[in-house]
């Protein structure tokens, strides 16, 4: 939530910073500013309510020179959305200029002890606070800027990723992280990016630092780069080189991220599944097996961590876990998990689900878990994110930067690394066979073909039939098994991109209170694939119909019997049970999306979310 970039450098600043901003968009979208430091000590700050193209509108014909600068893009946290609350926030000796993303907790605290002290607040932020706690150091206790900086950092509460620039010091940035991502690109000649995830950085260097807790770097243009701590004693520097496609970061072609994230999906997969499938003659591997095979092995209990679509994949890696390696698994959202004083044993395998890596309420889980003495297994997107920073070992998807703020592929790649991982363990503890698991890999690698000849095929229908539920307030979504995450996963798109009231519920639950609701203004979305469950689900088909609700249907090709019965289907090819969410789940993204712009909805940018949640 909220997205920070800065450069100082040789290069003039305001484009780099645009195109960075452009790129975290997906972080927040409220408001958008920049603050320019130029050689001259001049600082200039442009900021607007909207988006970055408001912010370019805004700034286009004004003195845009200066080859440092800050520049921040908003999920709004404290204060609506208006120029006033939008970041850079320049303190009041006008020196100082901050981005900030994160929330200061003992905001209020201080405002008031600095309003006593005479300073004058312009914006109703938590950001603006700590700007002027800055100020306070340097201006009135005369500290140095780092100095300043270090002392009102002691003094917050919260998280926060911030960087600062002082126009009396025009070539240096300081930046500092406590709980929200911030990565430091090193580029040539002294040059340095910073921004809250790698993509606004990687065109320039792949040469990246990602801050730890507690540290502050100090960026002087043409110089070396340096971390210190709170004390101020030197962290060592560690670099890393990170690899990212750009052609990932742009639409090639698509109208949306999100429809280009839904017809990735195939390459998304088979990148997911390259090395770990057939490889070393075994049907699996997974190095983060290899290494930690005892403690995943012998563990009591798996407990899956996560929130919103990580928290409907775990559902399924639930059944998935149970199914084939026999370990009683837990599911939590990891919100209600750190907050409640859960029973956590050493024998305990928590298992982490994250796309961005740096959702704070699974983040603060597996610390909580870390703290009881439990191994942590992550399994995340997001490379060198905070989640997989944090725990033991893990699992990346490799399904590419997720940009569209609605998950697709990241789901769809956290099933198949989990249904890879209850592979492994089953074969591992002797649950499965060696010939199950053949058996198994295969149905699993024809995943990606059979979804991209689904997309192809039903891609015009499911548009067509968009159309008629533009009109719907409310619709119900069901399934059994394994898809019923399924259903709370396609409901929850269609909510999110399109604002139509949405639930998904286990088929078998709509007589004990929802099928109440159904009547012939209630579309009800049913997955009703050929499985173990179908008689089941037909049944409850069945009872929709009997009260005249609108049914359509997802089924498997050549069932006819539910085609008589359902108003409307969708045809898929018949796949293993287990591997079912990662084809019913096709036509309920393909559906969300085609509802929202039938709608004339900002699918990319729906309305009050942001994509990487870092504030609780
Ligand atoms: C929904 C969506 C969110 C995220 C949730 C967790 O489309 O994207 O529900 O799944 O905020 O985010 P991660 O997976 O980054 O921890």
């Amino acid at each position: 939530m909220c997205g920070i970039v800065g450069y100082v450098g040789n290069n003039d600043a305001y484009p780099i910073l645009i195109n960075g901003l452009k790129r975290l968009e997906y972080r927040g979208y409220d408001s958008a500013g920049v603050a320019l430091v130029g050689d001259g000590c001049t600082l200039n700050v442009y900021k607007t309510k909207g988006k970055v193209a408001d912010l370019e509108a805004h700034a286009s014909g004004k003195p845009l020179g200066g080859s440092t600068g800050i520049a921040h893009t908003r999920w709004a946290t404290h204060g609506e959305p208006n120029e006033a609350n939008a970041h850079p926030h320049v303190s009041q000796s006008g020196n100082i200029a901050i981005v900030h993303n994160g929330i200061i907790e003992n905001y209020a605290t201080l405002r008031s002890q600095l309003s006593a002290k005479g300073y004058q607040f312009k914006s109703s932020t938590d950001t603006e606070v700590l700007a002027q706690l800055i100020d306070y150091f340097n201006t009135a206790l005369d500290l140095p800027l780092l100095q300043a900086v270090q002392a009102a950092l002691r003094r917050v509460i919260g998280a926060y990723a911030i960087a600062v620039v002082d126009s009396r010091a025009p070539r240096r940035i300081i930046a500092a992280r406590k709980s929200s991502p911030l990565v430091v690109g090193i580029g040539n000649e002294g040059d340095f990016y910073l921004a809250s995830d790698a993509s606004p950085i990687i065109e320039y260097t792949d040469r990246m630092v990602y801050l730890n807790d507690g540290e502050i770097a100090i960026l002087p243009a043409g110089g070396e780069m340096e971390i210190v701590n709170l004390d101020n004693k030197p962290v060592e520097l560690n670099v890393t080189r990170v690899e990212m496609n750009i052609s990932q970061l742009e639409k090639g072609g698509f109208p949306h991220f999100m429809l280009k994230e839904i017809f990735e999906q195939p390459d998304c997969l088979n990148d997911c599944m390259r090395g770990r499938v057939n490889a070393q003659g075994q049907p699996l591997a997974l190095s983060s097996l290899r290494f930690h095979s005892k403690r995943m092995l012998n563990a009591s209990r798996y407990i899956i961590v996560a929130c919103g679509t990580s928290w409907h994949a775990g559902l399924i890696g639930k059944q998935l876990l149970e199914n084939f390696a026999q370990v009683p698994t837990s599911i939590e959202y990891a919100s209600e998990f750190r907050y409640r004083n859960p029973v956590i044993n050493p024998s305990d395998v928590v298992i982490a689900i994250s796309q961005s890596g740096e959702t704070a309420d699974t983040l603060a889980a597996v610390e909580l878990a870390r703290e009881k003495g439990a191994f942590i297994y992550g399994i995340c997107n997001s490379v060198g994110s905070s989640i997989p920073r944090n725990t033991d070992t893990g699992c990346y998807i490799h399904v590419g930067p997720e940009i569209g703020v609605a998950s697709t592929k990241a789901f769809t790649g956290q099933v198949t690394v989990l249904a890879m991982l209850a592979l492994s363990l089953g074969m591992a503890r002797g649950t499965l066979s060696h010939d199950e698991a053949r058996q198994a890999v295969s149905q699993l690698t024809r995943i990606p073909g059979i979804i991209k000849e689904t997309l192809e095929r039903i891609n015009p229908q499911v548009e067509q039939l968009a159309k008629m539920l533009t009109y719907a307030r409310n619709v119900i979504y069901l399934g059994r098994g394994y898809n019923y995450p399924v259903a709370l996963e396609g409901a929850l798109k269609l909510k999110e991109i399109s604002y139509i009231h949405a639930e998904g519920y286990p088929a078998a639950e709509m007589k004990h209170g929802p099928i109440a609701l159904v009547d012939e203004d209630m579309p009800v979305v049913v997955i009703a694939t050929r499985n173990a469950m179908y008689d089941k689900v037909r049944s409850n088909v069945q009872e929709i119909k009997a009260r005249r609700g609108r049914v359509i249907a997802i089924t498997t090709q050549g069932d006819t019997a539910m085609g008589d019965l359902a108003d409307e289907c969708i045809a898929l090819p018949e796949v293993p049970e287990y591997l079912e969410p990662l084809i019913t789940t096709i036509p309920l993204q393909l559906l969300a999306y085609h509802v929202a712009v039938c709608k004339g909805k900002d699918v990319d940018h729906p309305r009050n979310l942001a994509k990487s949640v870092t504030v609780e």
